[in-house]
């Protein structure tokens, strides 16, 4: 049976987007068959074998089209291995509490849908850039400084993770 996984992502200003491609790239690496597409253009699960999703936290939420995903595709995602991330922190990447905080946000979004149980959960750095935000964020933003602290090594260490939990558990 050939392995084919959905790479599925929301995001806001492109960061999520960017980072579901490198993941993309890496889980083709280990010979697997990849798509990406946006979650909200995704219409059934039954071509894939597995399924990575990764949407933001902004606000204290996942990203509405994460959310809504997870309620439209439940059958399906209980019957397939799911895997998601989220990304989050923006500050120094060694600041635990950043990255604490973050993963309790999605934990406590993910604590309202009980029948989800990803095999694997995931906390990845953001990017925080102000020139891409359009009102009222740009008034509420303030002046913090532009930062993108995503870090692709990890990123790729992560997908080759995930490639042999996903490409395992449907084989
Ligand atoms: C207005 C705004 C609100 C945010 N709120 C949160 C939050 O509540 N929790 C968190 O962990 N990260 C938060 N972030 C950080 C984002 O998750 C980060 O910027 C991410 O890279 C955005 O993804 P995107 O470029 O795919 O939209 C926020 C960012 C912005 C700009």
């Amino acid at each position: 049976m050939i392995n084919r996984i959905l790479v599925g992502y929301a995001t806001r200003y492109g960061s999520t987007q960017e980072v579901a491609e490198a993941i993309a790239a890496t889980l083709r690496t280990c010979e697997l068959e990849v798509e990406v597409h946006p979650l909200r253009e995704v219409k059934s699960l039954a071509p894939y074998t597995g399924i990575i999703i990764g949407a933001p936290l902004m606000m204290f939420r996942w990203h509405k089209d994460a959310q809504r995903f997870l309620a439209r595709h439940r059958r399906e995602l209980s019957e397939r291995p799911v895997a998601v991330f989220a990304l989050g922190p923006v500050h120094d990447p060694r600041d635990e509490k950043e990255w604490a905080d973050s993963r309790a946000q999605l934990e406590k979004e993910l604590a309202k849908v009980p029948w989800f149980k990803p095999l694997a959960l995931e906390i990845l750095g953001g990017v925080f850039d102000p020139t891409k935000f359009r009102f009222p964020i740009n008034k509420l933003a303030g002046a913090e400084p532009a930062s993108d602290i995503r870090d692709w090594d990890a990123i790729r260490a992560w997908a080759r993770e995930l490639a042999q939990e996903l490409g395992s558990a449907t084989s």
